[in-house]
């Protein structure tokens, strides 16, 4: 539909409910920052989410100080103190994975990338805090609790949450399990005075404890606990979901799949990545962008108009909701010409775009706080899969995207993975 409307602000009629969708650049931009305060970032698919991670930040009054604290752990600077520690964690989970894959068998990309995923994120941001177990189980629960009903309750935005959905059940023992694994560590931490430590470092667990809004308030438990769901739930699926399509992508694309592994290989020289090598990875980070652009998994970022308002001579009703879609604006052709070839040069240093073009990681005061984060988890999984497992997709040929809290592939996608003889 966004590319039939070819960028003009459309009301989709879906019954009794009728969002405006928005895909052009300069419309986006009016959404996300010019007027973004009349454009809030609740409803639609947060509500669901909220037993999960707590209030949408558009609506979460202490949200401010929870992002604040985020971004402290996620500045370029805070980052490198950490690309290290997170580059061993990685390599040594690949190697986990090419020992366990040595059969021949193949593997389901999604469960092994959680897995890597998890132990990066949980290793710089909880550390020994938790158990390796408890770390495993925490990303099994959030994936069921991302997964259960989330679809249908967002498909579903009209049916109060009284009437029960297929999922709930596995929703809410999901959400039990993380309550249960996420508030003892919360307790022990208070307990050793974590809130006091003047060296958190990138402890998560620390730094919300330590956190201080204007007045000097801080957050309660339920608040630090929200804050450390909604880091590992931004975080995570939306990596796996991105790094997936990855390989589907590379198997239609063979000629980037060579250049991507010629660069890999002389970059690293058949050393495990470091923080280092990331500068000279300049191409796999163009494949990165290219991927966001394709598969946008960030796919919609909905708002809920807070006043009437006009947009390029169409009227924005008071209540009504916005869907601001990544995916669409990544495919108006005039924006992104031959917008369907997957074409890393797009990336190349020096091209340019308008600002609002590329929406992978939105924009404005609820931009990701994750992106560079991203860009320096990924190269490094991607460098150090490529450099030591030689994966190729096994299946399925073809896969189309299914919406959900982030874009996945419909079926499960596996690839082999044969160990490179580095000897
Ligand atoms: C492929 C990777 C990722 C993609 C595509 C992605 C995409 C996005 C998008 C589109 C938004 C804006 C949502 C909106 O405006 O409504 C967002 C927000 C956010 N992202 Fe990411 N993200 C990624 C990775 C990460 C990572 C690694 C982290 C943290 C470590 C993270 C943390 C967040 C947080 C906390 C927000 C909410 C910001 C706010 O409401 O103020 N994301 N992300």
């Amino acid at each position: 539909m966004g590319r039939e409307s070819n960028g003009a602000i459309t009301r989709v009629n879906l019954g009794v409910f009728r969002p405006y969708l928005v895909t052009r650049p300069e419309h986006v931009q009016h959404i996300l920052r010019d007027n973004a305060a009349n454009y809030r970032r609740e409803g639609l698919m947060w509500k669901p989410l909220s037993r999960l991670v707590g209030e949408p930040s558009g609506a979460d009054p202490v949200w401010p100080l929870k992002r604040r604290t985020f971004q402290t752990l996620l500045t370029g600077k805070k980052i490198e103190t950490y690309t290290d520690e997170m580059a061993a964690t990685i390599a040594a989970n690949v190697d986990d994975l090419g020992r366990r894959a040595d059969a021949g068998e193949p593997v389901d990309c999604s469960d092994e990338l959680t897995r890597i995923v998890y132990r990066a994120i949980l290793r710089i941001f909880i550390g020994d805090r938790l158990s390796l177990a408890d770390a495993d189980r925490l990303g099994e629960a959030i994936t069921i609790a991302t997964t259960s009903s989330f679809r249908s309750r967002m498909l579903l935005p009209f049916v109060p949450h009284a009437v029960p959905l297929p999922g709930d059940h596995a929703f809410h023992r999901a959400v039990q399990k993380v309550d249960d694994i996420i508030f003892p560590v919360i307790e022990k931490a208070r307990r050793e005075g974590a809130h006091e430590r003047d060296d958190a470092g990138h402890d998560i667990v620390s730094l919300l404890l330590q956190a201080r809004d204007e007045d000097g308030a801080a957050l309660d438990d339920q608040g630090v606990r929200d804050g450390i769901v909604s880091i590992f739930v931004a975080g995570t699926e939306t990596t796996v979901t991105a790094l997936s399509w990855l390989w589907v992508v590379l198997a239609a694309h063979p000629e980037v799949m060579q250049r991507l592994s010629a660069e890999i290989r002389d970059v690293l020289g058949g050393a495990q990545p470091t923080r280092a090598h990331l500068p000279k990875l300049s191409y796999t980070k163009m494949v990165l962008q290219e991927l966001l652009r394709i598969y946008s998994v960030g796919w919609i970022t909905p708002r809920i108009v807070a006043e009437d308002d006009v947009i390029d001579g169409v009227r924005m009703r008071r209540g009504a909701t916005v869907a601001v879609s990544p995916y669409l604006t990544h495919r108006v052709p005039d924006v992104w010409p031959d917008p369907l070839r997957f074409d890393p040069e797009r990336f190349a240093p020096g091209r340019s775009r308008h600002r609002f073009a590329y929406l992978a990681f939105g924009a404005g005061p609820h931009q990701c706080v994750g992106s560079v984060f991203f860009t320096v988890e990924a190269q490094l999984i991607v460098a150090s899969m490529i450099s030591r497992l030689r994966p190729t997709l096994h299946g399925p040929v073809g896969v189309r995207p299914q919406i959900g809290l982030t874009l996945k592939p419909r079926q499960p996608i596996r690839i082999s993975l044969n160990p490179i003889n580095r000897g």
